[in-house]
């Protein structure tokens, strides 16, 4: 099914729609009568009556400006031309859009414009989407009655410093619509207009070029922009596109929307959706413009086979490796037992996809030995939210902050790693929300253009849950509850016993100083305003998840929210930032081992029962092994296969020299992956697996929103990822006859009663979908637990603080904590080859100038860093963000080894790493750490063997 249309630029009515929806007015526009909400502009009336009205410095996704003068209107009573842009609509109005007039007064304007603009549209790369071209042609002006004689800014030099799109001030009208956009939508304020009247120049940053600027590449002023000025330079290359695929991001968190608009098969560009509901038209600089890692010359199309590790790659035929690793998977199986082998379903990869790695481990391998990389981010948030709240999910749609007061913002960095929400986020902030930001280290939402968060908690890694602790100390014992709320919606009996553990004098602010780093005056201050609230929502990350106590953060957390009334409508509620693209999903999707679809316990015998009947095999009912317990069973002897899809666990798990222990102690690992990634060089079957553009199916982001993934080039190996593990499925004995993805929705939504009303027809006809969707909520459930919660009433549960194994010691005297860049994402496997890397190109260590001049380390210098796992060696970079104490790195890049460093300490629920904690020490040094060494030697011997199988 081909599900691209041709391209044509998108419908813009000029000025946004009015928000919140009020009364309809009526007015008569060129004799039409026309309804429209208070608060449209006259112009957009028009536009959405079909009315055409010449434009130029409006465009709807940013409030109108009213300085270019072509939308000249008349209106009956009034004196003068109004602007239509600036202009609203009232009842009984009387708008002519068209007289000759009019038509003398725009062709003035637009000549002026044309006599500063090159007049060579033929050979323009925006030739067709133009909105200046458009209006000269509208007006028949094909000329300028003043020449290009005058002074003009023709020969004026372009700013071609960002990787992904030129400025070309000879093309500028100086329309103000990219300062806006950058203001308003993305909230970065990198652009400005410097000079006056003639002089007037478009800017970034303090005259600046864009790459040395503060702007962040979101690419919101090239959208917004009307002419050539602002383009992508793959549109200068291969100009505009010709047919478009609307798909969703492959990134984070946010699940972004957008047009693949393509040129034969080749993606000219990604454009952000306007009607997508998680983005309405944003995007960040990985969704806009790092597609291009799906083409990159790294791309494995070719199946790959060999004995073992040492070997070369031999390429082989489709049904050849899929016989093969069947064959040594089953083999494993007969001769170590049945639970011997295992798979990894992937957060990067569909719901559709992850389903049927679960599927085909449960029914074909016969056993409960599947994961998901979900395992080392959010897993707790799974078990803390399902039970204090009785659902693994957060509870709000993205734009329900728009209804915030106060925003805890706790263990997540927005700006970089979820930036589409981050800008929303910030909006918000500048209408008057307040903000208190838990968070060890400085990000830019602490403070930033026009962001100032009213309060930065800087706890100390590992504290989080005496902080959160702390927080409901002081609400209680200050009498700021919701009281009716609590004793409405929750179990009273668990709330009394909370109770009386909270007000313990341990949880008081006073007490917790010590641990938390935050002194108790500025805690009191954040817990009564955020009590205040009248709307207060959390919003956390992995700084929350990703610690010894990570699940008991999580229902800390919604204790808190609870305490507060704050659950329930808009703009409250508790919302985990998901790290990748799919998370969501692969959760929903049955990877745990204990759990089928719908988070349903694997031992409960009526769920089994329903999976038996739909898939026609008996299912086992004790949980299998999570990712560590497979990576423990394999060197001790007793996990012997694995099937890896889309995942790279030899880079993104803990402790990397126990991970390579363990892959390297497997006697079959079958990797299927786009890339040879890192695990894959352990491996002994590759299956190359396909890119978000190459296949259909649906990703589910962190507002439990499914949005569809559309197939917009032919997968480069042939199939896509459904296919090749139904292939391998049927080759392992138990058939899997899917024709298309939409096949495998239907058969989740018919087993799990949360995506019982989910299909592809109602995801084409609504765009999205947030689950539950049923009979009960046939369009979706955009805000969860409204009347009650999921599991009836809300469960206090105890959240005791004990503190990590974690130390700073003498020897370790250091925390080290990690995070996320915005130019890179995860593991870097997609963002590392595109331009990217040219904003960000090696993982480094911040550190304080305190903790630097104490080891006589300076800016740059090689630090060795070492834990009780390994060391490692980056460079450091002295910075004031990070405490002193306290050390920070990110782990985008495979030869940094960060995760070198991180220790198997983990999650007491879930096993989720600690990742965010290890006791380190930092010092100068000269060389490349020894892992660093080994890993170099291993890594070009894998390439060698790799280039071997294509020679
Ligand atoms: S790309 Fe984004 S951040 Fe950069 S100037 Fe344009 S709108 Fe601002
Ligand atoms: S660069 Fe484009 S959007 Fe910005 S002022 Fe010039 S023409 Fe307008
Ligand atoms: S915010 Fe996330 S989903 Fe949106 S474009 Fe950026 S990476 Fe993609
Ligand atoms: S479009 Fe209305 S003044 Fe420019």
């Amino acid at each position: 099914m081909d599900v691209s249309r041709a391209y044509r630029p998108p419908q813009d009515f000029g000025t946004p729609r009015p928000m919140p929806l009020g009364r309809l007015v009526k007015l008569s526009i060129d004799g039409e009568e026309i309804s429209v909400t208070q608060g449209t502009s006259v112009m957009r009336a028009a536009f959405e009556a079909g009315i055409k009205v010449p434009k130029l410095c409006a465009t709807d996704s940013v409030d109108a400006f009213g300085s270019c003068r072509v939308c000249l209107v008349e209106v009956e009573g009034r004196k003068g031309f109004p602007a239509s842009c600036t202009t609203l609509a009232e009842d009984g109005m009387v708008v002519r859009t068209q007289s000759e007039r009019l038509r003398q007064i725009r062709r003035n304007v637009v000549e002026l414009y044309v006599s500063d603009h090159p007049l060579d549209c033929v050979v323009c790369p925006a030739n067709g989407d133009c909105e200046l071209q458009d209006t000269a042609d509208a007006l028949g002006v094909t000329a300028s009655r003043y020449g290009l004689a005058g002074a003009n800014h023709l020969d004026a030099p372009k700013d071609e410093s960002n990787p992904y799109f030129t400025f070309d001030p000879s093309m500028c009208i100086v329309c103000y619509r990219c300062v806006r956009a950058c203001d308003d939508i993305q909230g970065t304020f990198a652009l400005t207009v410097d000079g006056r009247g003639f002089e007037s120049k478009i800017t970034a940053g303090q005259m600046e070029n864009f790459m040395d600027s503060e702007c962040v590449s979101c690419g919101a002023c090239v959208n917004a922009c009307p002419t050539v000025a602002l383009t992508e330079n793959s549109v200068i290359q291969m100009g505009l596109p010709e047919r478009s695929v609307t798909t969703t991001c492959a990134y984070c968190g946010v699940g972004c929307s957008f047009h693949a608009e393509l040129k034969g098969d080749t993606v000219v560009r990604m454009t952000p959706n306007k009607d997508g509901h998680a983005n309405e038209g944003h995007a960040c600089v990985k969704g806009r413009f790092a597609f291009g890692y799906a083409t990159h010359k790294d791309r494995i199309t070719k199946p790959m086979i060999r004995e073992n590790i040492n070997d070369p790659w031999r390429e082989v035929g489709w049904e050849e490796a899929i016989r093969y690793a069947a064959d040594r998977l089953r083999g494993l199986q007969e001769k170590y037992g049945p639970d011997s082998i295992g798979g990894i379903t992937s957060s990067r990869c569909t719901n559709e996809e992850t389903y049927l790695v679960q599927k085909m481990v449960r029914a074909a391998f016969g056993n409960n030995n599947v994961d998901t990389c979900a395992r080392v981010c959010h897993s707790p948030t799974g078990y803390g939210l399902k039970t204090t709240l009785g659902e693994s999910a957060g509870t709000q749609a993205f734009n329900s902050v728009d209804h915030s007061n106060v925003i805890l913002l706790m263990g997540a960095n927005p700006t970089d790693a979820h930036p589409v929400f981050a800008s929303r986020l910030k909006k918000r902030l500048r209408e008057g929300a307040r903000l208190i930001v838990a968070d060890p280290r400085r990000i830019d939402m602490v403070s930033s253009a026009h962001v100032k968060a009213d309060l930065h908690l800087a706890l100390l890694p590992g504290s989080n849950v005496a902080f959160i602790n702390a927080m409901a100390h002081v609400i209680v014992s200050e009498g700021l509850e919701a009281k009716d709320y609590i004793a409405e919606r929750c179990e009273l009996e668990a709330y009394t016993a909370w109770r009386k553990f909270i007000l313990r004098e341990e949880n008081s602010p006073e007490a917790t100083e010590r641990a938390t780093g935050i002194p108790a005056s500025e805690l009191r201050a954040a817990a009564r305003l955020f009590a205040a609230g009248p709307n207060s929502a959390i919003y956390y990350g992995l700084g929350v998840s990703e610690h010894s106590q990570g699940s008991t953060t999580v229902m800390g957390i919604a204790n808190l929210a609870m305490l507060t009334g704050n659950l329930g409508r808009e703009g409250v509620g508790v919302n985990p930032l998901r790290g990748q693209n799919n998370v969501q999903g692969s959760c929903d999707m049955g990877s745990f081992p204990h759990e089928l679809p719908g988070y349903r316990h694997v031992s409960d015998p009526a769920v089994r029962a329903l999976f038996e009947n739909e898939w026609q095999v008996e299912l086992k009912s004790e949980p299998g092994l999570r990712i560590p317990n497979m990576f423990d069973a394999s060197i001790s002897g007793r996990f012997k296969g694995l099937y890896c899809q889309g995942e790279d666990v030899a880079q993104s798990d803990p402790n990397t020299q126990h991970v390579e222990a363990a892959l390297r102690a497997l006697e079959c690992l079958v990797v299927q992956d786009i890339f040879l990634n890192e695990t894959a060089r352990f491996a002994h079957v590759f299956l190359p697996g396909s890119s978000f553009l190459e296949k259909n199916g649906t990703f589910t982001n962190a507002e439990r929103r499914i949005s569809p993934v559309r197939k917009a080039i032919a997968p480069l190996a042939g199939y896509e990822d459904w296919q090749v593990t139904q292939f391998l499925s049927n080759a392992m004995g138990y058939p899997m006859n899917y024709s298309h993805p939409s096949e495998i929705m239907d058969e989740i939504a018919r087993l799990t009663p949360t995506f019982a009303g989910v299909s592809y027809a109602k995801l084409d006809r609504l765009g999205s979908i947030q689950w539950p969707c049923n009979d009960a909520a046939p369009d979706g459930t955009p805000t969860m637990h409204v009347d009650e919660f999921v599991r009836g009433k809300g469960y206090f549960a105890i959240t005791g603080f004990v503190p990590t194994d974690e130390r700073t010691t003498r020897k370790y005297p250091l925390l080290l904590t990690t995070g996320r860049i915005l130019s890179q994402y995860n593991v870097g496997a997609q963002t590392r080859r595109t331009a990217n890397s040219e904003f960000y190109s090696e993982d480094v260590l911040e550190i304080h100038p305190f903790d630097a001049e104490e080891r006589g380390i300076s800016e740059g210098d090689w630090c060795g860093i070492s834990s009780r796992a390994g060391d490692t060696v980056l460079r450091a970079v002295l910075t004031d963000r990070v405490q002193p104490g306290v050390v920070y790195t990110t782990f985008h890049f495979t030869f940094s080894g960060a995760n070198v460093i991180t220790t198997d300490n983990s999650d007491w629920a879930t096993n989720c790493p600690e990742y965010k904690v290890t006791a380190v020490q930092v010092s100068r040094v000269s060389e490349r750490s020894h892992w660093q060494h080994g890993y170099r030697d291993f890594a070009e011997k894998q390439q060698h063997l790799l280039e071997m199988a294509k020679a």
